[in-house]
């Protein structure tokens, strides 16, 4: 084992390689200014991660991929799902505009799957998906197949875990929920036939949120807690029990052959008291030392494919599952890390490599006025900034709980004038606000500061060049 280890290290250092394989990474974009892509291309290959899900075909966003040997997966958002469940047509343009012509553009963008929907049996969409959810996955398949790129670019839909479950029993137990048992297995056969993987993405931190008895080490991956004995294997980790739970229900569907892959996985870092940097890093150190060491699961040894959740935080997304929702990210709105984690799993306590060149805006925050005394008048103020802003840091078990009641009103109205970035007008709440130079952020609560957006700053950016341009030739003539 020492000497595997040895082994192990000493190939990494000497070819200065990723010994993950091929780790992917989720990058979503819900935040109030997303990172540049092009800033996003270096971060990625700074730390040698060779994947990319994203969670559009966004067409100018795809494009820094080109040429970049960074692997792209493209996705089909559930709002489309109707529309590439009935129209072909539609499905046909969407491979030709967001997949083939991306091939040869600039050196090409390496694209190898394709996620139809996205965790569209989740029991909060009560069925709404399931009607189209098939026929769509079908047609892309079929449009890639006849655009003749089916034998390198799969369709594959990423399920949320609960779509198949073991009860107490163990994995070997394993089997599709009952109530999309005949849908899924029809979705499994075909993914079989198609070569295509099945993806599912697994989340040990919301088993522990969900459920206050679950055994907490059970999550991580260091063999702590009792486990789960199912025949003669004793199953130390969530992850392998899941994904061989998985394997048996793949079985009992008659596809058997489908090769798995997390879509995601990951842990979060605020919101909630289980999700901190600590436990954060804990996991990924643990979930990386495991993916360097090739050892899969008891069902399967070797190789996973997996994709990381997530790239960075996103402070626009629903909470509607919880205040750590914004917080998946390793690192944070900026692209700056967040704790010091090795993506080569080799455990070498180190600070993941920053987005670089990054622009901030005006180094300036909003506050409450120090003459305002009355805090509860600034109720009604706060939850506007916070219905609009991104005030899950302020939770309970999060890290600017702790605030005086002041700073969490400027806290607030911080978060919602950075958020409009740093509009004047963002900065009044009836006159109780004003701009300040004074940064209020501690070691735990950071007030942030607003980065300068490259996807919408791009668009406004080309339209005022063209209004610039139209009036310089009106001027002229
Ligand atoms: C290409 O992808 C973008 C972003 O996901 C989408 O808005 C657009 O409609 C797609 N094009 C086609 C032809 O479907
Ligand atoms: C504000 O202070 C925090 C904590 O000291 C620091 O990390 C952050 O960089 C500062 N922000 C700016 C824009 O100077």
């Amino acid at each position: 084992m020492a000497r595997a280890m040895v082994l192990i290290w000493a190939w990494c250092t000497l070819f200065a390689t990723t010994c993950v394989n091929g780790l992917g990474v989720n990058w979503g974009t819900q935040a109030s200014s997303p990172l540049d892509p092009k800033y996003v291309v270096q971060m990625l290959k700074d730390n040698k991660i060779k994947k990319v899900k994203l969670f559009d075909s966004d067409h100018w966003t795809v494009n820094h991929f080109a040429g970049t040997g960074i692997e792209v997966m493209l996705s089909i958002p559930n709002l489309n799902l109707k529309k590439f469940s009935d129209d072909y047509d539609a499905v046909q343009d969407y491979v030709k505009e967001n997949v083939s012509d991306h091939l040869h553009d600039h050196g090409g963008v390496i694209i190898k799957y394709i996620a139809v929907g996205n965790e569209p049996f989740l029991k909060a969409y009560k069925g709404q998906f399931e009607k189209t959810i098939f026929p769509a996955l079908k047609n892309v398949q079929k449009a890639l197949n006849e655009a003749g790129l089916g034998h390198k670019i799969k369709a594959t839909i990423p399920q949320n875990a609960d779509v198949y479950n073991s009860g107490t029993a163990g994995p070997s137990a394993g089997n599709f929920r009952a109530d999309i048992r005949d849908l899924m297995v029809k979705i499994s056969r075909f993914l079989d036939q198609n070569k295509a993987p099945f993806m599912v993405n697994i989340y040990p931190f919301l088993s522990l949120y969900e459920n206050e008895n679950f055994p907490v080490e059970f999550a991580f991956f260091e063999g702590g807690g009792k486990g789960v004995q199912d025949g003669n294997i004793q199953y130390t980790n969530m992850l392998d029990a899941n994904l061989d739970t998985l394997t048996y229900s793949l079985k009992k569907a008659g596809a058997p052959n489908v090769k798995i892959i997390v879509g995601e996985i990951g842990w979060p870092t605020d919101g909630h008291k289980q999700a901190n940097a600590n436990m954060a890093q804990k996991f990924y150190s643990g979930l990386l030392k495991k993916l360097a060491s090739n050892q899969g699961t008891p069902l399967h040894p070797g190789y996973i494919e997996v994709y990381l959740f997530s790239l960075t935080d996103e402070n626009m997304k629903s909470v509607a599952p919880g205040h750590f929702e914004r917080h998946w990210g390793i690192f944070r709105y900026d692209g700056q890390p967040k704790y010091p984690l090795d993506f080569s799993g080799q455990g070498n306590e180190q600070m993941p490599v920053g987005a670089k060149h990054v622009k901030y805006m005006t180094r300036q925050w909003c506050a409450l006025k120090d003459d305002v005394k009355n805090l509860k008048m600034m109720k009604g103020n706060m939850d506007y900034a916070c219905s609009l802003g991104d005030c899950t840091s302020l939770s309970k078990g999060s890290t600017c709980e702790d605030l005086s009641e002041r700073n969490k009103v400027s806290y607030a109205f911080n978060m919602y004038f950075q958020m409009n970035e740093q509009s004047v007008e963002a900065c009044d709440f009836d006159g109780a606000a004003k701009i300040t130079k004074h940064n209020f952020s501690d070691d735990e609560c950071l007030f942030p500061v607003q980065i300068m957006s490259g996807a919408r700053k791009g668009v406004a950016g080309i339209l005022s060049g063209v209004v610039g341009f139209m009036i310089m030739l009106m001027v002229l003539f």
